[in-house]
């Protein structure tokens, strides 16, 4: 089964009188057990990927699938339950997934309570991120909300982590760390993992790189090679290390081949 199905996904914010087009035709398979790395440049549409997967936002049209349940199927309370039972979410601003007047200990525990207490599992986790069960969220510094946040989102052992920048308040160490919760996880929960980046460290320890622009999929990577993805009107994203050789707005001749096509500048 797919942990994550996402179909022709759109995502538009209206704000006042502009619109602005977050995601296109988004088309993105995770299989149960995977760990992939979303990357791409600022604005791309990530954090709006995360958002629709976790259920905190309705796509303006297409489907999203995850953890097996139909998400437009579900209701407020269904959304809450899938949440709680099945997904870990870590948001990209790390004092939005903590109760700040909470303790490390009463927060991990808080995480647990669609499923069973395990009190061990949050001792552990704390200790993986080296953070004091007593100390109080609120008046953490931003790297330590940011690692108690990755303990929070892990707590339950879900089917599906989904976590936006996880590391970019941490040292190389503290990454580390969090880089090796998640492959524990995968190793040995299963846990599906899809985790927004821009640190290498993340992507090279991941199963495989998708990359979005400009709210496409526009490349993937797997066992360290890089392919450019073809869209649902066959839109193809010239790489920017090539946008010397073929500039955006240029005009472009096709030439069929045997097993493809080139796609090479016309003289102006
Ligand atoms: N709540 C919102 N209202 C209006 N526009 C938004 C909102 N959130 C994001 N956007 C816009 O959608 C696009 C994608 O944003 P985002 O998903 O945050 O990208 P990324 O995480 O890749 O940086 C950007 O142009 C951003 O300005
Ligand atoms: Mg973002």
């Amino acid at each position: 089964m797919n942990a994550v199905r996402c179909e022709g996904v759109v995502q538009i914010y209206k704000a006042q009188d502009v619109e602005v087009v977050a995601l296109r035709d988004v088309d993105l398979v995770v299989d149960e057990g995977e760990t992939v790395a979303l990357l791409g440049p600022s604005g791309a549409g990530k954090t709006t990927l995360l958002w629709l997967l976790a259920g905190l936002l309705r796509p303006s049209a297409g489907r999203v699938r995850v953890a097996g349940a139909d998400l437009a199927a579900l209701d407020q309370r269904g959304l809450d339950r899938l949440r709680a039972t099945q997904l870990g979410v870590l948001l990209q601003n790390p004092s939005r997934n903590l109760l700040p007047y909470l303790d490390a200990g009463q927060n991990v525990a808080f995480a647990q309570r669609g499923a069973r207490r395990d009190r061990r599992r949050a001792r552990e986790l704390l200790d993986r991120v080296g953070l004091a069960a007593r100390t109080v969220a609120g008046r953490m510094s931003g790297g330590e909300q940011q690692r108690l946040a990755m303990a929070v989102a892990l707590a339950n052992r879900p089917r599906l982590l989904l976590a936006d920048e996880p590391t970019s308040q941490l040292d190389a160490a503290n990454a580390q760390a969090v880089i090796e919760l998640i492959r524990q996880a995968a190793r040995e929960e299963g846990t599906t993992a899809v985790v927004v980046t821009h640190d290498v460290a993340v992507s090279e320890a991941l199963g495989r790189t998708v990359t979005i622009r400009d709210g496409r999929v526009g490349a993937e990577g797997l066992r360290g090679e890089e392919f450019v993805v073809v869209g649902r009107e066959g839109t193809v994203q010239i790489p920017p290390e090539y946008h010397h050789l073929l500039p955006p707005g240029s005009r472009a001749r096709i030439e069929p081949l045997e097993d493809g096509v080139a796609v090479r500048r016309a003289e102006p």
